[in-house]
């Protein structure tokens, strides 16, 4: 199944993407993780990345495209994927599609909106922390960690985002709706888009999510 989740910072798509991945074996492709570790490893793609990083803006088309072409393209992706933080914007959408119909052999399955107000994302960012060794997605108040600052799952360290800072979150906010927003009447129009409410506990929103995709629980 090849799936992408679209919504804005802090809807879920990471949380629930994970989620995918683990119980459905689906690897889960994330942009921003793959800028992120690019950025810390100093790579030149992330020496480009992290000026429009820093800003909350987004990193350009063309780079973007590469980067998914070659992650696509790996041998873990012939069962499918799901696609967290791509395409962002029209460009990428329809970059993908072309990449999808020359080179992997069709098209996406579904496409998933997770909506979620603006305020509950002002709160779900400025709460949320991720392990420094092996991603895990953690808030403050909604999904605390049993220690403080420490991972469950592997005891590593949990760090705070750059870009979650208060003044960074409504330029990231301003970015999707006007770049990224339009990708939910694209994907309308071809008849890929299920809406999900993603109000709710996590358990709740998941199982939202499960239910449009017709996966068993
Ligand atoms: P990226 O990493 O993709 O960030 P984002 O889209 O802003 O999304 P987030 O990771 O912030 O949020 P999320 O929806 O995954 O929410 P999460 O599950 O963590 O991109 C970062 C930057 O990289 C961009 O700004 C851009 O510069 C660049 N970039 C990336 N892709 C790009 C592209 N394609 N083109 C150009 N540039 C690109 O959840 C958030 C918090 O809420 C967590 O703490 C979680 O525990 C909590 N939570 C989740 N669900 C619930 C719930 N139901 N109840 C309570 N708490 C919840």
């Amino acid at each position: 199944m090849r799936v992408v989740i679209l919504g804005a910072p802090g809807a879920g798509k990471g949380t629930h993407a994970k989620y995918l991945e683990s119980r459905y074996n689906l690897p889960h492709v994330s942009t921003g993780d793959i800028l992120r570790q690019a950025v810390d490893d100093q790579t030149p793609l992330g020496q480009m990345a992290s000026a429009y990083m820093s800003k909350g803006e987004l990193v350009p088309d063309t780079l973007m495209l590469d980067l998914i072409r070659e992650r696509l393209t790996r041998p873990d992706c012939r069962v499918g994927f799901v696609l967290d933080g791509f395409p962002r914007t029209i460009a990428q959408a329809e970059g993908l599609e072309r990449l999808m119909e020359k080179t992997l052999g069709g098209g996406l399955d579904a496409v998933v909106f997770i909506r979620v107000p603006h305020d509950v994302i002002v709160q779900r960012l400025a709460g949320r922390r991720a392990c420094k060794h092996c991603g895990r997605l953690y808030h403050t108040a909604f999904v605390p960690s049993v220690n403080e600052g420490i991972c469950d799952s592997c005891g590593g360290e949990l760090y705070q985002r750059d870009d979650d800072r208060e003044e960074m979150i409504s330029a990231r906010l301003e970015v999707f709706e006007k770049q990224t927003a339009p990708l939910i009447e694209y994907y309308r129009h071809r008849r890929l888009l299920s809406e999900v409410d993603g109000v709710g506990g996590l358990e709740e929103v998941r199982d939202r999510i499960v239910g449009v995709l017709g996966l068993r629980a």
